[in-house]
């Protein structure tokens, strides 16, 4: 899978100059509708069945764990030997490279769910949504865009909240608890999200928008 496809899907990599001057327009093969990234797609399920439901969209997808891309590639080889519609492009790689590359105001939404945790008090700089990367999102989220985080760690789901509703640039969009607690009807869960749940363990949805 690696070697036959994943050149296919491949964010070049001279386009990853991380001086926001990537248009992602520029990596696939004719403009779409929106473009989505999906941060830390683990095996690929999520972002897979995004691409089914809107082949018109482009979907970035970063994730360092090799046997998760290479998940992905499974999952998607039959639609691209059919010839259908895969519009998706991918890096083996930390997501801030891409993160940091693209233009401003050039993607619709970002999703990261169930990021790593960190745990260790010492650690929780390393979490994914900080305040500097909250930064970069804020730059390459359309106004009106969303910001999608998921999570079953409620000290990681505080400091998502935290972060996030006190950055000038977002706002969530939460109203009640019930709003956090329940995932909106036409929801995918991911691989993560399925096993906890077999553990009973109280999933967080946090939409937040670009203001
Ligand atoms: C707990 S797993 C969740 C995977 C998947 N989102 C799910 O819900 O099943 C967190 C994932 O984030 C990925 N990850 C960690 N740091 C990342 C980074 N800087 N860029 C992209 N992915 C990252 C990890 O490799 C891991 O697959």
């Amino acid at each position: 899978m690696l070697e036959a496809l994943l050149p296919s899907f491949s964010i070049p990599e001279n386009r990853l100059t991380e001086k926001h001057d990537l248009n992602p327009e520029d990596i696939f093969s004719a403009p779409c509708a929106q473009y989505w990234m999906e941060i830390g797609f683990g095996s690929g399920e999520h972002i897979s069945s995004l691409m089914r439901r809107h082949p018109d969209y482009g979907w970035i997808g970063a994730e360092p764990f090799i046997n998760g891309v290479a998940a992905l590639l499974k999952d998607i080889s039959p639609d691209f030997e059919a010839g259908q519609p895969c519009n998706l492009r991918l890096l083996n790689d930390d997501a801030m490279r891409i993160a940091l590359s693209l233009q401003e105001k050039t993607l619709d939404g970002i999703y990261i769910l169930n990021p790593d945790p960190w745990p260790k008090k010492r650690h929780n700089n390393r979490r994914i949504v900080n305040p500097l990367n909250l930064d970069v999102f804020a730059k390459i989220i359309k106004s009106g865009g969303a910001l999608i985080l998921s999570t079953d760690v409620p000290d990681l789901a505080d400091w998502m909240i935290m972060h996030t509703s006190t950055h000038p640039a977002f706002e969530w969009t939460a109203k009640t608890a019930q709003d956090w607690r329940t995932p909106p009807p036409d929801w995918i869960p991911t691989r993560y999200e399925v096993k906890k749940a077999r553990h009973g363990e109280q999933m967080c949805y946090l939409f937040f928008v670009r203001k």
